[in-house]
């Protein structure tokens, strides 16, 4: 499925948002300059705002504030890739270096923040204060998510239930806000809050799912591979793995025993039954959308939908 198609009908917004973003984004300090230089804004999808979009078209949402709304989601979400590097020990995102590779965690840190409560204060001025309520509510649970995440590296005997609240924390809280702010913003929206809040939360169960599937598969991830495993991540390939007795292929991890690794999936199918997993949600999903009268927007949220379920960036 090719993501470019999805941005067909929400282009003009997408542009909006991003100019928006850049200005947001940038300070008079010189230092905040070259960190700013090494970020690199443009190379992101752009996936949170485009399902803010695509959603707001559903609902029938017409607001002058979208694209500002949605810059603030996105570099909400930058933030949250800045302190997740460094938490990770990552030096490769986007195709590129990232800040804590070029300026160490300190200043990385501090960059982090600094974009995660620029993201707030673009929306302190809103009259309306859902949008502020949702945004510091997900920014909660994805601290929440990553803190009960690093409590379980290296714990080869964590429950699946474990990892799903994990990322459902970590990822699914900011798409199912999204969703919810898209509900709560429209009046006489179509459906209740509720289920738009639960199509959220299923579709970044799928996104999640799958990023850990590309840490694994994927060369085209902009990011290194193997890295969740690196750092003791037990995601769900691996949860599936060691339920067939592989503790030896996850346990001390190294790059050079990636093949093997490789063969033990294919062996155990792990791809296979991940996608199983991921498709129901995907169902759950689907029906959903279904539920919404034929538009370019529905169309292209289930093209979007389809990319997220098996992509390889
Ligand atoms: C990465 O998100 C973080 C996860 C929640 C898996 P994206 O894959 O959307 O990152 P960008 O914005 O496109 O770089
Ligand atoms: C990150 O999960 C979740 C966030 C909300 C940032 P990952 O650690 O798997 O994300 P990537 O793979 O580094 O993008
Ligand atoms: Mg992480
Ligand atoms: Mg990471
Ligand atoms: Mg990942």
């Amino acid at each position: 499925m090719d993501y470019i198609k999805v941005q067909e009908p929400i282009l003009p917004l997408l542009r909006s948002m991003e100019k928006v973003l850049s200005k947001q984004i940038g300070g008079g300090v010189r230092l905040i300059t070259e960190l700013q230089r090494r970020t690199p804004v443009g190379k992101g999808k752009k996936i949170r705002a485009a399902f803010f979009f695509l959603l707001a078209g559903m609902n029938h949402l017409r607001n002058d504030d979208l694209p500002r709304l949605a810059a603030a989601i996105e570099m909400l979400h930058l933030s949250s890739l800045i302190h997740d590097d460094i938490l990770d020990n990552s030096s490769r995102r986007r195709g590129e270096k990232t800040p804590n590779h070029h300026f160490g965690n300190n200043l990385s840190v501090l960059w982090g923040d600094y974009l995660f409560i620029n993201s707030l204060h673009m929306l302190a001025s809103e009259q309306r204060n859902p949008t502020m309520d949702v945004l510091l509510e997900v920014s909660r649970q994805m601290i929440e998510g990553q803190i009960l995440e690093f409590e379980n590296n290296f714990n080869y005997q964590i429950r699946t239930g474990t990892y799903f609240a994990i990322i459902r924390k970590k990822t699914s809280a900011m798409f199912a806000g999204i969703a919810g702010l898209v509900a709560q913003l429209k009046a006489g929206s179509v459906h209740p809050v509720v289920d738009f809040y639960d199509f959220g939360r299923d579709f970044g169960m799928i996104f999640q799912i799958s990023d850990d599937l590309l840490d694994i598969f994927s060369d085209r991830a902009g990011k290194d591979r193997f890295q969740d495993l690196r750092e003791g991540k037990v995601t769900l390939p691996y949860i599936l793995l060691l339920r067939h007795g592989q503790l030896p292929l996850i346990q001390n991890f190294k790059i050079a025993r990636a093949q093997s690794l490789l063969a033990g999936c294919q062996k155990f199918k792990i791809k296979e039954q991940s996608l199983k997993i991921i498709d129901r949600y995907y169902r759950k999903c689907a029906a959903f959308l279904e539920s919404f009268p034929p538009s370019p927007y529905r169309e292209s949220m289930k093209h979007l939908l389809d990319f997220v379920r098996y992509r390889e960036y």
